[in-house]
């Protein structure tokens, strides 16, 4: 990167997820409950997991990794933008930006990538219930963890350093409530036909999880309905049906987002990406803990214990 090639714009404009004065504070208010109830609903699981011994095993530290994941996740777009709306400011520096696209695209593949860590561990516990201590090994655990992380920041860094190296010719306004790849490539006045196919192989990376997770769920289903007891059949759908729920929003909006022509997008679309920033990190912890008695029970448990050492 030489001097000449570095862009005339310092920093940017975020211009919110409508653009719109009064829906602005719309989202601003929805943000200020959903990122409290994302933080304190996360933090409770990861809390409730490690103190509670029974719970320590691969499922739960799974579980326990997407909701460290999710905190972050959200942590990189909306605190800006509420202190951005508090401070009546729309300006994000030109570091900042490429930072908060990076943390957004890393952390969202890391959490594709336990999404699918989590539904692989499922389907070995229902189907190979006899060999799921030896595939589903302490050591493997920690593999697909650290394998998770590593994959993620590989994906994020060829996009971030691509995008560190456009120019930006006087137009810095990132229609979006955060600095999301396509709006910053679209600003760009540089040639971005690389970067798109990048993006397009980014988004393919990012989608193979989606791939396992159907996988999973097929091996799930089919154990499910050879083994006829109705109880344990709907249980499984209703349990799969919700998780499936929130893997579809998540994938769906996502490649929604991204797998498409470049000029097909505009600002209405920042909307979009609330689903996936924004609400899915807040949905997580309920959809993964609240159907599930041991949760439930290690919740209570790190209540009673708060409430009864403290001193009466
Ligand atoms: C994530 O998973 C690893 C490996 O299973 C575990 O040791 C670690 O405690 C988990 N992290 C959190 C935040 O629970």
């Amino acid at each position: 990167m030489n001097e000449e090639n570095q862009s005339s714009v310092l920093e940017f404009i975020l211009l919110g997820v409508t653009g719109q004065k009064k829906q602005e504070n719309f989202f601003f208010i929805l943000f200020l409950f959903i990122y409290p109830i994302t933080v304190t609903g996360n933090l409770l699981i990861i809390l409730a997991i490690h103190a509670d011994s029974r719970l320590h095993n691969p499922m739960y530290f799974f579980l326990a990794n997407l909701s460290f994941v999710d905190i972050f996740f959200s942590s990189v777009s909306i605190p800006k933008m509420l202190i951005n709306h508090l401070l009546g400011s729309k300006t994000i520096s030109f570091e900042g930006c490429l930072t908060q696209m990076y943390f957004m695209i890393s952390l969202g593949n890391t959490d594709s990538y336990i999404l699918a860590a989590m539904a692989y561990d499922r389907a070995v516990a229902i189907s190979r219930p006899l060999h799921y201590v030896t595939i589903i090994s302490p050591r493997s655990c920690v593999l697909l963890v650290v394998g998770s992380w590593v994959v993620a920041n590989a994906n994020a860094l060829p996009h971030t350093l691509l995008t560190a190296r456009l120019s930006f010719c006087g137009n810095n306004k990132v229609a979006n409530f955060y600095c999301d790849i396509t709006p910053l490539l679209k600003l760009s006045c540089s040639d971005i036909h690389f970067n798109v196919k990048m993006m397009y192989l980014g988004v393919g990376v990012f989608s193979v999880p989606l791939l396992c997770i159907i996988i999973s769920y097929i091996h799930v289903f089919s154990t499910v309905l050879r083994v006829p007891s109705t109880k344990g059949v709907l249980k499984a759908f209703s349990t799969c049906g919700s998780h499936l729920t929130v893997v579809s929003l998540y994938y769906g909006t996502v490649m929604g987002m991204y797998f498409r022509p470049l000029t097909s997008y505009s600002l209405k679309d920042a909307v979009i990406t609330v689903m996936y920033m924004a609400v899915t990190p807040m949905l997580n912890p309920f959809i993964y803990s609240l159907r599930n008695r041991d949760m439930k029970a290690a919740l209570y448990k790190l209540f009673s214990k708060k409430i009864s050492s403290q001193p009466v």
